[in-house]
């Protein structure tokens, strides 16, 4: 046994523990009491009789009261971590899971605190049991009617306000699990001992995602981070406060930064889809906000407060322009254009990516999806420099000609056989016409080949260690044609390569890639990932509005569980079950910044507060703007951004 399981012992900050004589007397005795009227009683859970050590005064009337200040000598135990703070309660049941303190007048405890009790138990040793406060009670004991406040304020009836915290134990060391006793003595647990309660102790590697309640670092286990133990992280709250976006990258810039996975860190890639604005178009620019007080912030953690220094960044074209600029209009330096040509949609065998909405499951198109895209693998021949193709004696450049050709083939009594499969109906053909013709406009600005193609016009995560694609100015349809595409290829380049650096993958508003109901080829590959990423070093980052639209399988092989601000009826819904009743009320008014963090290691999520991003997350926020583009361009790319006749209308 260890000496920081002895009770008595010095906190971290030197302040001596041991009990005082009035806080080590014998469990509070309690007083008579009487109500205005003269009816007298025992005050409920006391014994009549007079509190060692303390004086007590007789009222008018013959009640006897409690000085304010309670037992001698509590200041000296309650002024910093590691003190005293009360003992193990005996007005309820004391569990090894589960157990109260009762406090001392003069402490205090709040949620999230984390405390340590320790039970001798004469041949076994020191049993330290240590848990975080999930709940705190104050109460007036002694009064029994909602009017006796005023009595008791007025000094007419006695009573003592008593606050009670609950605990969730956390560890039991050594594990022997018996609850511990009422009068135990209980201590803020600081340095080593919060390290030991809260598992901080056991983790080889370990990542800093944020601060406790009590201003010391918070630890995620590498290892369920990076596919040793475990995988994935989900993260859920409301838009705009719930600040999942910026925690997503607060972890990536942990991941990174902060040691947590040594000579790693240096082939470890970020491959970020960013849906919302251009935010992320600024994450290599220092945020102008950042000040001595973030810096300090950041150091505690162990962290830098900068920038993320290698960043790619990549961004469709203008639709409808030549140049093959990237359709952005906050920063025009460093952004590439990507593109996929027109052969290479038809090699790479693409087109499933197309008929990825929940319309599409409910059709009974795919067999003519996959036989068209056999059809295209097989028939079109590379032609030209720009990467168009020949199909039979038809030139394709753009998306609409492929289409055309396409259903040009479905449309000939003499192609149709060849082209949908020998056995497909016209009603069903039809119905895959009409949807091919529906992709037409969301598509056509990534599915080209009337560009000449850069050499940086295929996003990779090769050059650089974190690669955003920029998909907010593409039509959902089209938004979910990327994410499927690139993490394909990402997965296949995975398999090819074997076990090598890690990819941490972060997909914003997962629920419209891998929705609950239904399947499609994106969440297809993302349900590999959820499964087996972990064996390829793909490791996803998903944040969603309510984890409940979430696909099930994706949310449980996530093994760490993040939860900002929810609303009630979704912090209701039985996703959320790893948060304790408490904490899912709290995270009904979490504010931004502040998020609970749930690992296989802890059994009780932990309450976090993690800093303000170091990097720009808009425009305004950059120390030095980048150049606007030229006017006319903007006006093109917004107008280009409405929606067509044609668009599918949204299936609400
Ligand atoms: N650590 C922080 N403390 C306080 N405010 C923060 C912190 N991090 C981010 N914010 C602020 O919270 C706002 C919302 O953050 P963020 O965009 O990450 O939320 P979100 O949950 O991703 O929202 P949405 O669902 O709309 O994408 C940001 O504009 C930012 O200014
Ligand atoms: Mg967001």
């Amino acid at each position: 046994m260890t000496d920081s399981f002895r009770v008595g012992r010095a906190g971290s900050n030197g302040a001596a523990a041991a009990p005082s004589a009035g806080a080590a007397a014998a469990p509070p005795a309690g007083e008579t009491a009487v109500r205005p009227g003269g009816e007298t009683g025992v005050l409920p859970g006391r014994e009549t009789g007079v509190r060692p050590g303390r004086e007590t005064a007789v009222l008018p009337g013959g009640a006897a009261v409690v000085p304010s200040d309670r037992a001698a000598g509590a200041g000296e135990q309650a002024d910093g971590l590691g003190a005293l703070v009360g003992r193990v309660a005996g007005t309820e049941d004391s569990t090894p899971l589960q157990f109260a303190v009762a406090l001392d007048e003069d402490s205090y405890l709040q949620l999230d605190d984390v405390v340590v009790t320790v039970r001798h138990i004469p041949g076994v040793g020191s049993i330290l049991t240590s848990g975080v406060v999930t709940q705190v009670r104050a109460r007036h004991e002694g009064a029994s009617f909602g009017s006796d406040v005023f009595l008791i304020s007025d000094g007419v009836l006695p009573a003592r306000v008593q606050e009670i915290a609950e605990v969730s134990t956390t560890r039991v060391e050594p594990e022997v699990y018996v609850p511990p006793r009422p009068g135990e003595i209980v201590r803020r647990a600081s340095g080593p001992e919060r390290s030991q309660a809260l598992y901080f102790d056991q983790m080889a590697s370990r990542l800093p995602v944020g601060r406790g309640r009590d201003g010391a670092p918070i630890y995620v286990n590498m290892e369920f981070l990076d596919g040793t133990r475990g995988a994935h992280v989900s993260i859920s709250g409301i838009s705009g406060v719930a600040t999942k976006t910026s925690f997503a990258l607060f972890l990536l810039h942990s991941i990174f930064r902060s040691g947590a996975l040594g000579a790693r860190a240096v082939n470890a890639k970020a491959l970020v889809f960013s849906v919302k604005g251009e935010d992320l178009l600024f994450l290599d620019q220092p945020n102008v906000r950042l000040d001595d007080d973030l810096r300090t912030a950041y150091a505690g953690l162990g962290l830098p407060a900068e920038p993320f220094a290698s960043a790619g960044f990549w961004a469709p074209p203008i639709p409808d322009d030549q140049t093959g600029r990237p359709n952005v209009t906050g920063r025009t330096s460093g952004v590439e254009a990507f593109w996929w040509t027109i052969a290479e949609f038809c090699a790479r065998n693409m087109l499933p990516y197309v008929f990825a909405d929940a319309e599409d499951e409910r059709n009974q198109y795919t067999i003519v999806i996959h036989q068209v895209a056999t059809r295209l693998r097989l028939d079109a021949a590379p032609y030209g420099e720009s990467g168009a193709v020949k199909i039979g004696d038809d030139v394709v450049t753009t998306y609409a000609e492929l289409v055309d050709v396409v259903v040009a083939r479905l449309s000939d009594e003499q192609t149709r056989q060849d082209w949908a499969g020998p056995v497909t109906g016209v009603g069903t053909v039809n119905a895959f016409v009409r949807r091919l013709r529906s992709s037409l406009r969301p598509l056509r600005p990534v599915i080209r080949a009337d560009l000449t193609p850069g050499p940086r016009r295929l996003i990779s995560t090769q050059d650089q260690q974190v690669t955003v694609v920029d998909l907010h100015n593409l039509h959902e349809r089209a938004q979910r044609f990327v994410v499927g595409v690139v993490l394909a290829a990402e997965t296949a380049r995975k398999e090819d390569a074997g076990p090598g650096g890690l990819l941490f993958t972060m997909i914003d508003e997962l629920n419209k890639y891998a929705p609950r109901e239904g399947t499609s080829p994106i969440k297809e590959v993302l349900l590999d990932i959820a499964e087996r990423g972990r064996s390829l070093g793909i490791i996803l980052i998903g944040a969603q509005q309510t984890a409940s639209e979430v696909e099930r399988r994706i949310v449980t092989n996530s093994a760490i569980r993040v939860v900002g601000r929810l609303d009630s009826a979704e912090a209701g819904r039985p996703e959320y079950g790893f948060l304790p009743a408490s904490q899912r009320t709290r995270a009904t008014l979490a504010k931004p910044g502040a998020m609970f963090v749930s690992q296989p290691d802890i059994p009780v999520p932990l309450a976090v507060e993690f800093p303000f991003p170091a990097w720009a997350t808009r425009r305004s926020e950059c120390a030095q703007p980048p150049r606007p583009p030229a006017a006319p361009r903007q006006d093109a790319s917004v107008f280009s951004r409405l929606p067509a006749p044609d668009d599918d209308v949204p299936p609400f």
